[in-house]
């Protein structure tokens, strides 16, 4: 007995690591062993970045790992992910799509699963102690499974760039030479993030070359093109009347979007962690989509509601932007959210000219814009002499005011003048 308690305190902990494939999760995997004593389990997730998921297994395997999955996650990403972002219109600052935002809670979901699959006591990532990834994944493990402990190795190793080829160096880890790029980007679905390099001077123009995804406007095609999207309760169903599952759809969106320039955010950035950043994005489907999707509410939506919303969709994307997807705030402005979607459902046309896209058409079964009460030609149904009493009580309270200031000043007594 005395003897297998032994033998199994000698079971080294188990950590559960997302992994890119990239250097610094590499040696993650050697440093976690070495350093902390744990067997590294490595997790993989496809939210749409390009990856080969094989080559990244077979990586994570020579780098030490001792068991190493991955995922197909395009279709979770884009149906419990981006779909609610989309009907939340959400827009960080107004401008970004929260494309490397949204990813986060879904791989922190997948780490949580594994480690819970292999009773491991603690989960790890590659991300710095400077940006908002490492607190959007901590805040996903540690609201969905509070008992496991978090290491992030790359806020503690302190290794310069060089230091890291050597460590891999030493631990056989095949370090790829081709890593020439000054810039530090990510990736999935819904945009592509880029940062570092020149783009950390705020004056000067992104050069051509931090592009990935979009043709430059100036390049781009001099015939515009116009797509129709079919919306049902909120999200699109088919582009150009081909029905397609969501995820596939913006795969499609994206390479026609970006063919057409469409979709490059220059950012100032507020991190959550209180620093001013410059980050350039290229979100050609989400740029699309969410200027579709809120020109159907235009639509289908009354004027208070619509307004009421767009407070909500701004509280909405700084939660997601502040890691806190697993949180009830987001449940409750979903609920919110959803109950106002019944009814946006139609379509809509975009014209992709020289990177913009323009709403030229919109129809839907629920408009509430009434050709009879619009129009300013025969069959107005509109009764216009209704507009003088709806005018005489509506500004009741601004004449009131006046006059009210008006005897205030005035040393004899009035009352309050009205026509009538
Ligand atoms: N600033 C963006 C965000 O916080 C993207 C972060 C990742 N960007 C990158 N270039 N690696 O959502």
């Amino acid at each position: 007995m005395e003897k297998f308690r032994k033998a199994l305190s000698m079971v080294p902990p188990k950590v559960v690591l997302a992994y890119s494939g990239g250097l610094d999760t590499s040696i993650a995997i050697p440093w976690l062993k070495e350093k902390k004593g744990f067997d590294v389990v490595s997790v993989t997730v496809d939210v749409g970045q390009p990856v080969d998921l094989a080559r990244v297994r077979a990586k994570a395997e020579a780098s030490g790992a001792v068991a190493a999955y991955v995922a197909d996650a395009r279709r979770e990403f884009a149906e419990e992910f981006i779909a609610p972002a989309l009907r939340a219109n959400a827009l960080y600052e107004g401008v970004y799509p929260l494309s490397t935002a949204l990813a986060r809670p879904l791989i922190g979901r997948h780490l949580v699963a594994v480690a819970r699959r292999e009773g491991a006591t603690h989960v790890a990532h590659g991300c710095t102690g400077k940006g908002n990834d490492q607190v959007r994944f901590e805040l996903a493990t540690t609201s969905l499974a509070p008992e496991l402990g978090v290491i992030a190795p790359t806020r503690e190793w302190k290794m310069t760039r060089e230091e890291e080829i050597v460590y891999a160096q030493q631990h056989g880890i095949p370090v790829e030479a081709t890593r020439a790029s000054p810039y530090s980007t990510d990736e999935n679905l819904w945009g592509r993030s880029v940062e570092c390099g020149i783009l950390e001077d705020p004056a000067v123009e992104p050069p051509e070359e931090a592009y990935g995804w979009t043709t430059s406007p100036q390049a781009a095609p001099d015939v515009p093109v116009y797509l129709r999207l079919n919306f049902e309760e909120g999200l699109p169903i088919a582009l150009d009347g081909a029905p397609l599952p969501l995820h596939e759809l913006i795969h499609h969106l994206n390479r026609l979007a970006g063919a057409h320039g469409v979709g490059r955010i220059d950012h100032l950035e507020s991190r959550v962690v209180g620093i001013k950043s410059r980050e350039v994005y290229e979100c050609p489907a989400a740029t699309v989509l969410l200027r579709a999707h809120q020109a159907l509410e235009a639509l289908v939506l009354p004027r208070d509601l619509l307004d009421f919303k767009r407070t909500v969709e701004q509280r909405y994307a700084q939660l997601v932007y502040d890691g806190l997807w697993f949180a009830p705030l987001r449940t409750a402005l979903d609920a919110f959210v959803n109950a106002t979607q019944e009814r946006v459902s139609g379509e809509v046309t975009v014209k992709l000219f020289k990177g913009s896209a323009t709403v030229t058409g919109r129809r839907s079964p629920s408009a509430l814009y009434q050709h009879a009460l619009a129009t300013y030609s025969s069959g107005d149904q509109f009764r216009q002499e209704m507009s003088e009493g709806f005018i005489y009580i509506w500004g009741l309270p601004a004449r009131t005011w006046t006059a009210i200031g008006a005897r205030a000043e005035s040393t004899s007594p009035r009352t309050v003048p009205d026509r009538g």
